[in-house]
């Protein structure tokens, strides 16, 4: 109803990481072509990217996969590491296209070696991502410390991305055998206050709107205010806004409107 009331094609606002409504910040291009030469040419073991709650690291690990579809870079994603140990190198398997999974672990370790030391013989690249890296246990922190070592004198057999909340990086830190081996951290912040239109007007965009600003200048002002500039929240306030103006058959959403809103949410 309300994409109907708006013109547009599609939700604008919705919380999915979906990479097509990706809006590139400076601060998100420069995170994400760090992430992408990590990954794909230093390679240099572990890339740590870590950042508030709705801040965009799931949608960063989603525009990677994106861009590397396609190329010599497997990706492999663990998007919940509640994971045994064994479980844990069971999805890596799978991910790397091993399609018997050997009993023991022992076994497997060694499959997961062999395979990955013949797909970078054929000149193949695995990422291993893992996201909501912050639950993992230690035991399976350790785990993928122990993928990073497969690699030969000139380079790493599998490059792995661990994205979680802030106190990811503390967990790292604690551990000098991961924290050694990171060769990225980058942390993700909300948007700047600037970039607050440049995301709204880019989604609504995407979601197929031409013509009149639907948000006013006032009303997008607000919004940076009151969400923090967390995508998550300008989501969710965007969303009710379109909700309430189309209800009360606005032409467009002003500051005051946005206010209200906000202070509902609260
Ligand atoms: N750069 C961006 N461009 C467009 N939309 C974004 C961007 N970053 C985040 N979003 C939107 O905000 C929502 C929340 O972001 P995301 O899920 O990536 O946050 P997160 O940091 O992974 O949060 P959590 O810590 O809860 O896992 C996404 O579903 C997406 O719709
Ligand atoms: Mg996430």
């Amino acid at each position: 109803m309300i994409e109907e009331y708006w013109k547009l094609e599609r939700r604008a606002f919705a919380n999915t990481p979906d990479p097509a409504f990706v809006y590139r910040s400076p601060s998100f291009d420069e995170g994400f072509a760090r992430l992408l030469y990590d990954a794909t040419e230093l390679r240099g073991g572990l890339s740590l990217i870590t950042g508030e709650i709705g801040c965009g690291k799931t949608m960063l690990a989603q525009a990677l996969a994106d861009r590397l579809a396609g190329s010599a870079c497997d990706v492999v994603q663990v998007h919940y590491p509640k994971l045994t140990p064994a479980q844990l190198l069971a999805t890596v398997a799978r991910g790397i296209g091993i399609e018997t999974l050997l009993r023991g672990k022992l076994a497997m370790v060694e499959a997961v070696g062999a395979r990955l030391h013949a797909l970078h013989a054929s000149g193949r690249k695995p990422v291993l991502v893992v996201d909501e890296a912050q639950l993992a246990t230690p035991s399976v922190l350790e785990e993928i410390r122990l993928l990073t070592n497969h690699e030969d004198r000139q380079d790493k057999h599998i490059h792995v991305v661990l994205l979680g909340q802030p106190e990811l990086r503390d967990r790292v830190r604690k551990r000098p055998q991961i924290d050694q081996r990171v060769s990225l951290r980058f942390h993700v912040d909300p948007l700047e206050a600037e970039d607050v239109a440049g995301y709204v007007n880019h989604r609504l965009a995407m979601a197929g709107h031409a013509g009149v600003p639907i948000f006013t200048e006032g009303a997008v002002i607000m919004l940076a205010e009151r969400s923090g500039g967390v995508p998550r929240r300008v989501n969710t306030l965007a969303t009710q806004a379109l909700f309430v103006g189309a209800m009360r058959a606005l032409s467009s959403i002003d500051e005051e409107l946005m206010a209200d809103v906000a202070d509902d949410q609260e």
